[in-house]
């Protein structure tokens, strides 16, 4: 008899092909590649010297002089036309407190240490974990009992123990003149020189040290008496106080500690402080192929949803690479998001348990030793937790076959499935409605068959699975088997085919036999 394939035709099927959307892929690089509104395209050396050389910090530092807008005559190379610079407050002399900055360095007395030039209210702000002013939070002694259940609970919650304990600190500085800032810095500085080597170093050092830019870093408390802390990582931001955006310029981790939850943690620190002290709503950032996925972590989307009036000609345009959003949430403590993370965790676990008795553990290893350790002696109705999970002897499957054997060990049991399974195979095989299952379909005849169908099955293949005769071990996935078989066809093909119709004829006729062969089982019992 013919194969169901051959009689398939494209006017038959109930569904047609589909195109899969493209995927696209970034090949940006990080290279700083063009700003569109630079007065001068020529203006970024690229860096040639990694690790820094020990004159680094002091030529960073020069290199830094022209970083306050305003302040250089080159400015215009790296200004970003925002057209609205008079919003901010009139800076202080850059260049004096570079001076300062640099002999506070080179006095081994340290005797001009801490000379503050008053420029603070820029932003020299200590970020604290859970002290803004948004959202309830666990108080912290229920923190420390939080169950750290996942990786970034457990991350989140290790970092959050260190900052409690006072060997962490995030802050937020920016070129405000005081020695321990700028130290902190040029330490920052030279983690982003290593980490975005595609970065021109001046550049980052004249943004780092532009006065219109914040960044929040993380510190780790130095164990030497009076030491500046190290600086692990650390987020240059610029914010736009009158649009309530930021654009994020530079983010990095040093590379020991990447990977760690710090980068995760940084831009939490992030969020918090820029929503609750500058008064932003969105981050915006260009991120490269390297960079995409981590921003992704961190609640970035590949949409822009921010108006383009709101940040077109406001932030520096870059070739290659994506821009990226995120809307910083109005109420969201993000600096204690696994406590928040965990709660919701005990709220759903405890919802569950009232709807089921998952968390209930059965000890089958006890269970077999009290039936004597073989499973030739196990009723199926007897084995714990089975009938708490729903389980009814009326279920098909094991309870079904068993109405038939009543006796007999497992060897025989088997026999008289094999036998059931050959019947019921035969009847169907045997039926005139059988005749578009009888082979597989052949791609050739219906090319576009295995798109629609991954799990294919036909009478032919039942078939040489019932002759081994070891892999329907129960009469349940038979009756899988041949229920795929028909819903297969009736999922290819339209109701209105003779392929369909045949399915549910045959199907009806199968069931009727398993019905009847259940019922003199039963009876013969
Ligand atoms: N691409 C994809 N995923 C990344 C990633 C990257 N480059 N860097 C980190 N991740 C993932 C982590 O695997 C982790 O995923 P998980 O939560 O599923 O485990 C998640 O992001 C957060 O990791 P975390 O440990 O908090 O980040 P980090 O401390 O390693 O800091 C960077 C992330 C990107 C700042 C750091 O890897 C880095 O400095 N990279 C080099 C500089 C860089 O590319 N900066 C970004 C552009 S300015």
């Amino acid at each position: 008899m013919d194969s169901h394939s051959s009689h398939l035709n494209a006017a038959n099927r109930s569904r047609s092909s589909q195109t899969p959307s493209p995927s696209h892929s970034a090949s940006a690089s990080s290279s700083l590649h063009k700003r569109k509104l630079a007065a001068s395209e020529d203006h970024a050396p690229p860096s040639t010297s990694f690790p820094p050389s020990s004159n680094d910090d002091l030529e960073s530092l020069s290199a830094a002089r022209g970083a306050d807008s305003g302040s250089d005559p080159d400015e215009s190379e790296y200004a970003v036309h925002d057209g609205y610079e008079e919003d901010f407050a009139p800076e202080p002399d850059h260049d004096s407190s570079i001076r300062t900055f640099t002999a506070a360095r080179l006095d081994v007395n340290g005797s001009s240490r801490n000379a503050k030039i008053k420029t603070e209210e820029i932003s020299t702000v200590e970020l604290q974990a859970g002290t803004g002013t948004a959202g309830a939070i666990a108080p912290k002694d229920e923190a420390a009992k939080i169950l750290t259940c996942g990786a970034y609970i457990a991350r989140e919650e290790a970092l959050r123990r260190e900052e409690e304990a006072g060997r962490l600190k995030f802050v937020c500085y920016s070129n405000d003149g005081v020695d321990d800032h700028m130290m902190c810095l040029i330490g920052l500085k030279n983690i982003f020189a290593r980490q975005l080597p595609n970065m021109p170093k001046e550049y980052i050092v004249r943004l780092l040290m532009d006065r219109k830019h914040k960044s929040v870093m993380v510190l780790r408390k130095n164990e030497v008496e009076g030491g500046i802390p190290l600086v692990v990582g650390g987020i240059t931001y610029r914010p736009y106080h009158r649009q309530r955006f930021g654009e994020i310029a530079f983010c990095a981790i040093s590379a020991d500690e990447q990977v760690k939850g710090y980068g995760t943690r940084l831009m939490n620190h992030l969020k918090e402080h820029a929503r609750d002290v500058d008064g932003l709503t969105h981050f915006l950032t260009y991120a490269d192929n390297n960079a995409v996925g981590y921003f992704l972590k961190q609640s970035f989307t590949k949409e822009i949803y921010l108006e383009k009036d709101v940040w077109h000609g406001y932030i520096k345009d870059y070739d290659g690479v994506l821009l990226m959003e995120c809307r910083i949430d109005p109420k969201l403590k993000y600096t204690n998001l696994s406590s928040m993370i965990s709660k919701q965790r005990k709220a759903i676990d405890e919802m569950i348990r009232e709807l089921s008795n998952c968390q209930n553990v059965y000890q089958v290893a006890e269970f077999q030793k009290k039936e004597g350790g073989s499973s030739k002696n196990i009723r199926v109705e007897d084995i714990p937790g089975l009938r708490d999970a729903g389980w009814t002897p009326d279920q098909w499957g094991h309870t079904r076959y068993t109405l038939f054997s009543g006796s007999g060990d497992s060897v025989t049991k088997q026999k008289q499935l094999n036998a059931l399974i050959r019947g019921l195979l035969k009847t169907m095989q045997d039926h005139s409605d059988a005749w578009p299952f009888k082979e597989p379909v052949d791609p050739l005849d219906v090319p576009d068959y295995y798109e629609f169908i991954k799990d294919p099955i036909d009478l032919k293949t039942i078939g040489k699975r019932v002759e081994s005769e070891q892999y329907y071990m129960t009469l349940d996935m038979f009756v899988a088997d041949t229920r795929r078989m028909f819903n297969n066809c009736r999922t290819y093909n339209s109701p209105d085919t003779v392929y369909y119709r045949c399915a549910t004829k045959l199907q009806a006729h199968f069931f009727s036999k398993v019905q009847a062969a259940l019922q003199s089982g039963a009876k013969s019992q």
